[in-house]
């Protein structure tokens, strides 16, 4: 559905933010993206619908190529891609329904859209995406109005109202709380297994990752250096997209879970090393 061949992207300045990466991604994944703040997360997710181009290499959206595709088709191709944003980029002072509304932009002739004349179909399907979220109710209540997981459900039911084939979300809990951040990946993991959406997650959390990814895959330096199942990511797999040296004082949600290491002795051992928090307060004071 979305395959990325041999990208690299060098900004402006020389920053290389991605080196040769492959990877495909298939219908119905729920893949989560992990790794250091500036490993390339960002700029893997937004070269698949064309917002990077990559300096090297090309992505197939739908099996066409993003980097030969003329302006509007890009457009054309970005339809079906929803987009889900860490700060929400909410229309404040709108209402939750006209904000919903928006993610119908792209079905919708321009002159209707300038003037709110939405069609019954469109206002139907904002309901229904609404719905979807668990927030009919606040449909004529300003957006800004909403607690921070309210406003991402919004972020979630405008991306859905668009009825994308595919859903990006960039860092998507990292504006809210522990709980809140848990209940909104709940509500991405409900609609991609109801509706098999391919849905892709950056996130910095491991702990979430693991919870919530079919598959995982981490970049360090622009690098994919692990893809693979969550379940067979091991303190190994840790250390090589964390950095050993960063792991030694790493806060707790670096930990990983039990299920994750095979052998038992080396995995208390490591866990102790990678895990600061524990080691402190379970096995004595840790080397700094
Ligand atoms: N528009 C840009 N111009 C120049 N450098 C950028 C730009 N966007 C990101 N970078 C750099 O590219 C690298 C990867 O960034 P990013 O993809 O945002 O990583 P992440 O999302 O994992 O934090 C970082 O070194 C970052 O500073
Ligand atoms: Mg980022």
């Amino acid at each position: 559905m979305i395959e990325v061949r041999r990208v690299s992207v060098t900004y402006p300045g020389g920053v290389r933010a991605l080196v040769e990466v492959d990877a495909a991604f298939s219908p119905g994944e729920f893949v989560v993206i992990v790794g250091l703040s500036g490993a390339g997360k960002s700029t893997l997710l937004r070269t698949l619908n064309g917002l990077v181009r990559p300096s090297a290499g090309d992505v197939l959206l739908f099996g066409e190529s993003v980097v030969q595709a003329s302006p509007a088709r890009l457009r054309a191709l970005r339809r079906d891609v929803g987009m889900i944003f860490q700060t929400f980029h909410l229309v404040r002072r709108a209402t939750v329904l006209h904000n919903v509304l928006a993610g119908r932009v792209g079905h919708t002739p321009p002159w209707r859209t300038l003037f709110g004349l939405w069609s019954r179909r469109d206002v139907e399907v904002a309901w229904s995406c609404l719905e979807r979220v668990g927030l009919a109710d606040k449909a004529y209540v300003r957006a800004d109005r909403l607690s921070g997981g309210q406003q991402q459900r919004v972020g979630i039911a405008r991306a859905l109202a668009q009825e994308p084939k595919v859903l990006l979300a960039d860092e998507p809990v990292a504006s809210l709380d522990p709980r809140t951040a848990r209940d909104i990946m709940q509500d991405l993991k409900r609609i991609q297994q109801d509706e098999g959406i391919l849905t892709i997650v950056n996130l910095h959390s491991i702990e979430l990752a693991q919870e919530f990814a079919d598959r995982i895959i981490g970049l360090r330096d622009g690098r994919i250096v692990f893809d693979g199942p969550a379940r067979d990511v091991t303190v190994e797999t840790l250390a090589e997209i964390y950095g050993e040296e960063r792991l030694g004082g790493a806060p707790g949600w670096l930990r990983p879970r039990p299920s994750a290491a095979t052998d038992s002795h080396s995995a208390g051992s490591s866990a102790g090393e990678i895990s600061g928090r524990t080691a402190e307060t379970e096995r004595g004071p840790v080397r700094r």
